[in-house]
Parts: structure tokens; sequence; C-alpha cells
């Protein structure tokens, strides 16, 4: 190809892809199939592998590009980024009301509410419709250049469309985080993988955007929501809700949620509908941001050397509490990772009695420095697990010691043992009673074989009087063996051995998710089990064959390979199949997929199948079940007494079936 015809491909491809990315990560509504996606993305490469003078810095492919740095440079702001004065009444809302009405007396106020999102504030530059610099905020006057991480989040347009595109100049800021359910998704997979999790969103969302290495950064799942122009030159509105609409046009994402409010009763009515609705937002929001909607009105009341007069932050309730540290308990992981775990005097906290929490592993501990005997801050965010957020170092009592680790495994007496580079102590006895009691409690939990009547007692049992050495041992029990243990009387008995026979029929994916292979969760033991079938398939793919599977990355591949190259995995597969435990996917390779691509929320009660009976369904039909619902939700199937997800999808313009249309939908007879 001429070199004239490349530029001109080059800049339509970029175009395509710039559009197509704002149409998926911004809008949620793509118009072309990944497969057609990854093929604009593929050839543009292709353009600029042969012509490298054509790459231009705001091309998709450089979203991820450049090399680690050692320091981030810092930049000054424009104009310092501010904080905010908080609310955490209605009456303080009346007050700041009051406080303007001072010094714009002859004013009425109209409003803009919005839910202020706990992640990290940052600013964006562009000149003539170009990103051109990311900061953090920093002390609010310097903050750190981190444009290559800012790049790789596909929720910042490159480029910018409408009025707002001309400017020569301009600055927005928001707010960078990481939505609920995918920061859940990262843990399991860290937590898999053997390294340290975070302990909230917040906190993964700042160590993404302080990575060294952008090519880090493009593999958490970040987004951001703006939610101010700071300069514009050469453009002007008279609302902030206009400034919106102009952002959005632009290709900014802004918030949904924001609302237009005439006076302070509606934003008082809007704060209370946002923090009961808190947890079904999909990110963490520690508040409101009330904003007076006239710019000009802005300008006027102007701003103290800490916060704008503007603009207030009504406060959620905390979700913390303090609480004493009674003792720190280590327990042993599937795997042998040993968990430091606080037990606390017990505390109520938005709801919930907190008597344990998780410390996580050495490095946590000592960052934190929690001791027995301390009192420490805990926190419950949305639905996450509760966590420590600091020690009340005032109020440590004397003769306290920092936390050891044990030099022995506490529950078979094997010396531990932290390998090099890694978070957690391990036990490194395989053996290691502990870690068989946990692999089996998995491997019988609700969401895996669901043996009912396999509880922590009953396993703990089993394992010390060596009934039970592996998963297909579970299957040779007999009602006299259990019967003879404690607290088990000759029907409980009857009730565990007929629960595990039910279980031989779960099907391949719950048998691959309760193996406990390392990385092969839930969803990857879906994808396997529609993919390869069987068991018997599945040991002898290739690790090729494995990476090939959409979702499927390196790592899992070789995990799934190394499992199946150990004997004695291998034996006990052979052995639960000879027990007749199903270890294959009949339907995977001839089932009907009506419901591929498609993405479901279940909310409320369904008559006809119990909640995880529907999600096995959709997974076997193609589909996909998330937890909250967002534009990219394609349908929400609601039964009886459904919540608040009913109203989310009716805003969102997602389509709500009630049971039998989920049910002719997925084409169940
Ligand atoms: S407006 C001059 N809106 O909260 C106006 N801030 O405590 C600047 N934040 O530094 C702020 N969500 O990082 C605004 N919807 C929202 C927000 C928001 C989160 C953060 C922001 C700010 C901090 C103030």
């Amino acid at each position: 190809m001429e070199r004239a015809d490349a530029a001109q491909r080059a800049t339509e491809l970029r175009e395509r892809i710039h559009r197509h990315d704002y149409l998926y990560y911004t809008e949620a509504r793509p118009e072309v199939s990944d497969a057609e996606y990854d093929a604009l993305v593929r050839e543009l490469r292709a353009l600029e592998a042969e012509f490298p003078d054509l790459v231009t810095e705001d091309s998709p492919t450089q979203r991820v590009a450049g090399q680690p740095v050692d320091t981030f440079r810092p930049v000054e702001h424009r104009a310092a980024m501010l904080s905010l004065d908080n609310a955490t009444t209605a009456e303080d809302l009346r007050e700041f009301e009051a406080r303007m009405r001072r010094v714009l007396p002859a004013a009425d106020f109209h409003y803009v509410a919005e839910p202020k999102i706990d992640g990290l504030g940052v600013a964006l530059l562009y000149e003539r419709g170009r990103f051109v610099r990311g900061a953090t905020r920093g002390d609010g006057r310097v903050g750190e250049d981190i444009t290559a991480n800012l790049k790789t989040i596909r929720s910042i347009p490159m480029i910018l469309r409408g009025p707002l595109a001309a400017s020569p100049d301009l600055e927005v800021r928001g707010e960078v985080f990481m939505p609920r359910a995918e920061f859940a998704q990262l843990n399991r997979t860290l937590e898999e993988a053997g390294e340290p999790t975070f302990a909230n969103p917040r906190n993964a969302a700042a160590g993404a955007v302080r990575q060294k290495d952008a090519a880090v950064t493009a593999r958490r799942p970040l987004d951001i929501f703006l939610y101010h122009l700071s300069a514009a030159e050469g453009v002007a509105f008279t609302s902030y809700w206009e400034t919106l609409e102009a952002m959005r046009e632009a290709g900014f994402k802004t918030n949904p949620r924001s609302e237009r409010c005439a006076d302070l009763d509606a934003v008082i009515a809007g704060c209370q509908r946002l923090e009961a609705e808190r947890d079904a937002l999909g990110y963490d929001a520690d508040g409101v941001v009330v904003k007076v909607d006239s710019l000009e009105r802005q300008r006027r009341l102007g701003a103290t050397s800490h916060h704008p007069r503007w603009a207030i932050a009504f406060k959620f309730a905390a979700r913390q509490a303090t609480t004493q540290v009674e003792g720190i308990e280590v327990g042993v992981g599937k795997t042998g990772a040993l968990t430091p775990v606080a037990k606390l005097t017990p505390v109520e906290l938005a709801g919930v009695v907190i008597r344990n929490v998780s410390l996580h592993n050495e490095d946590e501990i000592r960052k934190k420095d929690v001791r027995v005997g301390d009192t420490v801050l805990i926190e419950r965010a949305g639905d996450v697990i509760p966590y420590v957020v600091q020690v009340v170092e005032s109020r440590r009592p004397g003769g306290t010691v920092p936390f050891a680790f044990p030099a022995r495994c506490p529950a078979c007496g094997h010396p531990t043992f932290r390998p090099p580079g890694e978070a957690y102590w391990r036990c490194m006895n395989s053996a290691c009673p502990a870690q068989l009691k946990e692999r089996l409690g998995h491997f019988g939990s609700r969401r895996t074989m669901d043996i009912e009547h396999l509880g922590d007692a009953a396993i703990e049992q089993l394992v010390d009087r060596g009934l039970v050495r592996d998963f297909a041992d579970l299957y040779g029990l007999t009602v006299e063996q259990v019967a003879a243990l404690e607290r088990f009387a000759e029907k409980s008995a009857q009730n565990l051995i007929a629960s595990i026979a039910a279980s031989r029929g779960r099907g391949l994916a719950r048998l691959l998710n309760a193996l406990g292979i390392r990385l092969v969760g839930e969803r990857v033991a879906g994808l396997l089990a529609a993919r390869f079938g069987s068991v018997e398939h599945l040991k002898k793919a290739s690790p090729e064959e494995l990476a090939e599977v959409h979702g499927i990355g390196d790592e899992i591949a070789q995990s799934v390979v190394t499992f199946f190259a150990d004997a004695t995995n291998v034996a006990v597969l052979d052995r639960l199949e000879e027990h007749g435990v199903l270890v294959t996917d009949p339907e995977a390779l001839e089932g009907p997929k009506p419901l591929a691509g498609k993405t479901f929320v279940l909310t409320g009660t369904l008559s006809s199948l119990t909640r995880d009976a529907a999600r096995d369904l959709i997974m076997r039909r193609g589909g996909r079940v998330v937890g909250s619902v967002s534009k990219k939700t394609d349908y929400v199937v609601a039964g009886e007494s459904p919540g608040g997800k009913v109203d989310d999808a009716r805003r969102l313009g997602v389509p709500v079936l009630d049971e039998a249309a989920f049910v002719a939908l997925t084409g169940r007879a």
C-alpha cells in the first residue's frame, strides 16, 4: 500500500476504534462484535508496523505503551484541586444554603446532586480536543503525571467531539474508581494466585493508578466519572447541568445518577434516596455532592482556601466502628496459605455483628501493626467484607508486642515457610488435614457440589478419623460409618449419604470449580466445561487450546495443565467417575445456546427454580449472570418481591422479564 493510502486508512481506523471504545465503555451499547472490533485493531496495528511514522500519540494502539517509570513527574494544577466542605444532616444542608444566602440575599438556588465517588480525584488536560496529560490530585496544588496509566482507561476519550473539541485548552476533573463487581473478581483472581488482595475498591484503584508500569494498570478494571469542567478556553456555559450535557456530548462519562434539584427539599430527598440505594450503585459512593447549578452564582460565591462555597459533600452514615482485638488466630487455607484472623470483641456495624476480621497476610499486619489488645477501627463498605482501617494508637495498652507468624502450622505442626516474593506464609505439608478440610468444605459448598449436611463438624471428624483422605473417599462412605460419628444419628447419617449421592449429577462445571484448581473459580470452570465438555477432553487439552478460550489467559491455562499433569489428581478423578460422579457436560457440546453473549441480573424469588438453578441454566445456555444492573445488562429477571434492581432496569431501559418470559427465553421445556 502507498503511504498516502495507508495514512488515510489509519486515520479512518483510529476514528472507528475510538467510536467503538466510546460506545462500549462509556455508553455500554456496542455496535460491533468483539471479533469485528479486534479485526479493526489488528489492521491498524499492521499498518502502524509497516509505517511507524503514522503512529500518533492518541492512537488506540497507544493506550498501553511506553516503558515503566521510576517516578512520576510532578505537575502543578492550573487551579488548585480543592476539597469539599462536609454535611451529615439535613440541618447542615440548610445551613449551607443559609450561608450562601448571606452572600447572595436575592438569589434562589437550584442545585445538582450526584454521588460522591469514593475513588481518586484526577485532572485531565485536552488541547484542541486531544488528550495530552492526566494528573493525580496530589496535595491539591501539585499532583503527579500519570498520563500513561490514565490512557489505559477506555472510558477516557483520547479525542473529543462536539463544541468542547474546539477548545484550545480544556481541563476536566473526575474520579477514577473500580466497580465493585470487578473489584471482587480481581480479588478472587489474586487470591487464587496466592497474591495479596486489596481491602476495598478504593485501595485497588489507588494502587492501579500509581502503578509504575502502565501494562499493569491496563489489566486493572478501572473506570471514571467526570464531574467538573475546570477550564475550557473559548467555551462558556450558564449552568453546571448544561456543562454536564456538553461533557457527555464530548465523549466524557458522567454520572447517570446526577439529578437537577429545584430547591433544597429536592436535594434532601435526593440525598436520602441515594443513601438508601448506595449498595445498588455498583461502585462505592461515600456521600452526595451538592452543587449550585448556576455558574454565575458559583463564581460570585467563590471559594475559601479549602473548599468552594457553592458546593458541599453530604456524607453518608459511616459504616465504621471501633472494637478490641482479643486474639489473632492463624487459619490454613485450601492451598496451605496461612491467613491471620483478628478475633474481635463483637461489635455491630450497619446491622451486622462482626466478630472476626481477616488481616490478610504478614505484610498487611506489619503495615497496620495490629497487635493483640489493640483497639482497631473497622469498616464495612457496601457488600465488601469488613476490614481493619487502622489501629487507634492512642488506645494501645502497655506491654503489647508485634504479631509474629508461627514457625509451625497451627493445624499439623509442620514447619511453615514464606516463599520469596510471595505474600503468604504456607504450611508445606500437602497432607495437612487443615488444608484437606478446607478443600472438602469448598467441594461440598452450595456453589460447587452442593452437598447438604456436609458441615464443618462432619468434615472435621471424617478427616480426623481417616475416613476421608480425598474427594473420592466421600462417595465410598457408608451410613454405618457416618452414624458412628459424634452428633450423628441414623437419620442424619442417611441424610448425609443421600446428599453425597445426589451431588454426583451436578455436572462438569460445578465439579471443576469444586476441585480447587488454582485460578479456576466459578467463571473459569463454566468456560472450561462449555468448551471442552468432559474431563477426558480437558485432560488432553494443550495450553494453547486452553488459552484460545475467550476469558482464559496463559496463566490459567498453565494452571489447568499443571493440575492434570499430577497423577494423584487424575487418580482421584478416575475414582470419582467410578463412583458415578458426572464428569461430562453433555449439553456443553450439543446443547442449544440461545442466551450466548447475553448478560442477566436475577432479583426476587422464582417459583419453579432456585436462584442457583436459574444461574446454572443461564450459564448452560451460554449466558452470564452479574450482580448489578448497568446499561450493559441485557435482561433483569424479576421473581416475587424483587428489589431496587427492577427500578434500575427501568431507569436504564433494560428489559425486565417475569418468570414465564425468562423460562420461554431459555427454551426450557
Ligand atoms: S466536585 C470544585 N463531584 O471528593 C468541585 N467531587 O472531598 C470539586 N469527589 O476532591 C469537587 N465525587 O475528588 C465533586 N461528584 C463529585 C465527586 C467529587 C467524588 C471527590 C473529589 C474531591 C473530593 C472532595
